[in-house]
């Protein structure tokens, strides 16, 4: 059964404030640039074998096109399919959440509503699952917070499912999916100047094969690629990141996504795959 994954139209996208250091020069969008971009990779992830589902864009809500940040998406033997709803840190991100938490309600999946408080948690920006769903790596320090993380963890842990925080420490990777993407059971792509030494240390623990990306690498977001059947979609390629791709197995497909690196996102971001 083909894998599906759920995108968000950019119908409403802009850069209005700024939430990251991506952000700071205020690019305006071209916003008919970023349509056909994002359609590329509707298309690319169609090509990949994925079934793409939308949610309906909100005007004023300016970032919904990045679809992994709303909700934390999960599946459990016990619980079934499931979403933990983020507690984004800006306003209009905060807005966002009920749409998503909707779209997940109204097809059979379970609320796990955490009391996050004055806490945030912001779904797979900081939230990867390790391929075979036994394991959860939750960054922190930027957006979700630690206290955050471990109200995850008290939760995941109930159902089974272990949960490592991750403490990250660059700006430019204040979310974990811009420096962490599994490639498979065994191997992952990291950028190990994002993270604080312990949690590094910590990660390594976890993967038979690490595969470290450069400064400049990971600020291009070539560490916020989507894996799918056999392909990596990255919005950058380098000798270097497609020598580490095929001794993984995995073929390279690049996705322009220029217009919403200009909102400190690319391709990882603008996606969930549902279990
Ligand atoms: N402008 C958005 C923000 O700052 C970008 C979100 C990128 N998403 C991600 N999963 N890294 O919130």
């Amino acid at each position: 059964m083909a894998k599906q994954v759920l995108l968000c139209p950019p119908a409403y996208f802009e850069v209005v404030d700024q939430k990251n250091p991506y952000m700071s020069e205020m690019i305006p969008v071209d916003r008919e640039k970023a349509q056909r971009q994002w359609q590329t990779l509707c298309s690319a992830l169609e090509q990949a074998g994925c079934q793409v589902e939308t949610i309906a864009p909100a005007p004023g809500l300016e970032d919904m096109v990045f679809a992994a940040n709303q909700v934390f998406v999960g599946f459990h033997e016990k619980a079934g399919k499931f979403v933990v709803p983020s507690r984004m840190v800006h306003g209009s991100r905060q807005r966002e959440v009920p749409f998503y938490v909707d779209w997940f309600r109204k097809r059979g999946f379970k609320i796990i509503d955490l009391d996050l408080g004055s806490d945030y948690l912001e779904g797979h920006g900081d939230l990867l699952w390790h391929p075979d769903w036994s394991r959860i790596y939750a960054g922190y320090g930027f957006r979700s917070t630690q206290t955050g993380v471990e109200k995850l963890r008290d939760a995941m842990t109930k159902l089974g499912i272990p949960v490592v925080p991750l403490r990250l420490v660059d700006p430019y990777c204040y979310h974990l999916d811009t420096c962490f993407c599994p490639l498979n059971s065994e191997a992952v792509l990291v950028y190990p100047g994002a993270y604080a030494a312990e949690s590094l240390a910590t990660l390594r623990g976890f993967w038979k094969r690490v595969h470290e990306l450069t400064a400049d690498e990971a600020h291009k977001f070539m560490g916020n690629g989507i894996v799918a059947n056999g392909s990596y979609l990255t919005p950058y390629l380098t000798p270097h990141l497609e020598s580490i791709l095929r001794q993984e197995g995995l073929t390279p497909v690049v996705v322009d996504t220029s217009e919403f690196e200009k909102s400190g996102g690319s391709l990882f971001c603008m996606k969930a795959f549902l279990p």
